[in-house]
């Protein structure tokens, strides 16, 4: 069946239609209007017996889900490290999807894998990371951990004389695995797709705010020989803190190892001149894990995972089969550094939004989410019975109600505040748990975010406590 007109005219409703949402958002409630059941009631029924015409079924997507769907663009979103998917990068995924592009090969998209090339030699001057790493594009942070933790996993046993790629784990030399005690979760879904299992690593003590010991680390290595992987961290998910890696570097190289680093959106810091100094000698780790989705503000998916070592970063993916042909080795071969066969040129938006913002917008945009970040956490602490448990260094911090009353008593006023919160739709934010305790996380990562909403936001807390106390 060949597209009909009306298949065509779905593109410019579709378009319209992202265009209405997108220009009402910003001044939208921060919750969705209806809730899952009811949209999941709306669209639960028997599978159609007929099709539809296209521009029927994107009117009926955009009736049926538009009122369920959370404001994560707008610019008083603060639950979760969410970019706020920018309309260059939208626009950008749309052709992409109209161009079909699978970029599983240069022969199958020579546009998409050229343009990708280009996207990942940018990502290494933005980042300022070693100029002959590889980069893979992926889905996200969670699967760049996975990639850099294979290639990790691949070299550390090929040194000790085994091929793990071809022999798997079985009777492999025993592989240890030190990890920061305030790691990301998906650090440890990484470690158990490959087999290093979730439980068996060992810990490395951290600071009040979540950075790696080095004085624990040296005590964990301290006489060490073969098989080693370490886990950093630039950007800890409560406190936005990352580890001393001129400290860390030089004692896992020192013994040998490979120092991985979970930079989900840490990793930006390096594009600004005034924040760079937080990541310190990140440059001599050997991969990182980053996320276009957080900090570049890309759609959704779009993660990054940088290998020093391009070798045993294709070791670890490269898939080749008769029918996929190469046409040039000497070009960068996109399906080489992901897991995936087929996959979307994602590319083209990680392009488009770096060419939207060139490294000075990339830079400001780092620096203006950290100084609001400041503002919001300087303003929140002025509230009395408030507590900012972290003067934020980068973009995330997290927030106590009530300590005055011990913790638990906090504890229960902290989630009644949040509640409060998020029933005013005025601003949205989470709780988290740190230190044992429930917390307010604030995480200030959309490039739409203006110092009129820190105050907005600052006053949206002060009015949910205020209520919140009156009501004890
Ligand atoms: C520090 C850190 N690592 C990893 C991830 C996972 O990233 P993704 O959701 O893109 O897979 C996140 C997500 O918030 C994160 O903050």
């Amino acid at each position: 069946m060949r597209s009909n007109d009306n298949d065509f005219a779905a593109l410019d409703l579709a378009a319209r239609l992202a265009a209405e949402y997108r220009r009402a958002v910003a001044a939208a409630p921060a919750n969705p209007a209806v809730g899952y059941g009811e949209v999941h009631a709306r669209f639960d029924r028997p599978v159609p017996d007929e099709g539809c015409d296209a521009l029927d079924l994107i009117a009926e997507l955009d009736r049926g889900a538009r009122d369920g769907l959370r404001p994560i663009v707008a610019p008083r979103f603060y639950a979760w490290v969410n970019g706020s998917s920018h309309l260059a990068g939208v626009a950008a995924d749309w052709l992409t999807s109209a161009w079909g592009q699978n970029c599983a090969g240069i022969p199958m998209t020579p546009a998409g894998s050229a343009v990708e090339a280009v996207a990942a030699r940018w990502l290494l001057e933005l980042l300022d990371l070693p100029a002959e790493s590889s980069v893979g594009l992926v889905s996200g942070a969670t699967i760049a951990n996975t990639v850099g933790l294979a290639a990790a996993r691949g070299e550390q046993l090929r040194k000790a004389g085994w091929n793990v790629e071809d022999d798997g784990l079985y009777g492999a030399p025993p592989l240890r695995v030190l990890v920061g005690a305030d790691a990301h979760n998906t650090v440890f879904s990484g470690l158990r797709y490959l087999g290093l299992g979730e439980k068996r690593v060992e810990r490395i003590a951290t600071d009040d705010l979540g950075r790696m010991l080095p004085a624990d680390l040296e005590r964990a290595l301290k006489g060490h020989s073969g098989p080693l992987i370490v886990i950093g961290q630039a950007g800890q998910i409560n406190t936005g803190v990352s580890d001393p890696f001129a400290e860390t570097a030089p004692l896992v190289h020192a013994a040998g190892g490979w120092l991985h680093v979970d930079g989900a959106f840490g990793l930006w810091a390096r594009a600004s001149a005034q924040h760079r100094h937080l990541l310190a000698g990140i440059e001599q780790c050997d991969s990182w894990a980053t996320d276009g989705h957080k900090w570049l503000q890309t759609p959704y998916d779009c993660g990054f995972v940088i290998v020093r070592h391009e070798a045993a970063h294709r070791q670890a993916m490269d898939m080749q089969a008769s029918y996929l042909t190469r046409d040039d080795r000497s070009f960068r071969h996109p399906g080489a550094y992901v897991p995936e066969l087929s996959r979307r040129s994602r590319g083209f938006a990680a392009w488009a939004m770096m060419r939207r913002l060139g490294r000075a917008g990339v830079a400001r945009m780092v620096e203006e989410d950290v100084r609001l970040a400041q503002v919001m956490a300087r303003g929140m602490a002025e509230i009395p019975g408030v507590s900012v448990l972290n003067q934020p260094e980068l973009n995330q911090f997290v927030v106590r109600f009530g300590e005055e009353h011990g913790p638990e008593v906090a504890d229960r006023l902290t989630q009644a505040t949040v509640d409060q919160i998020q029933r005013d739709a005025i601003a949205f934010m989470g709780t988290a748990l740190w230190r044992g305790r429930l917390v307010m996380r604030m995480s200030v990562c959309s490039i739409a975010t203006t110092d009129e909403d820190a105050a907005i936001t600052i006053e949206a807390v002060r009015s949910a406590w205020a209520r919140v106390q009156a009501a004890e």
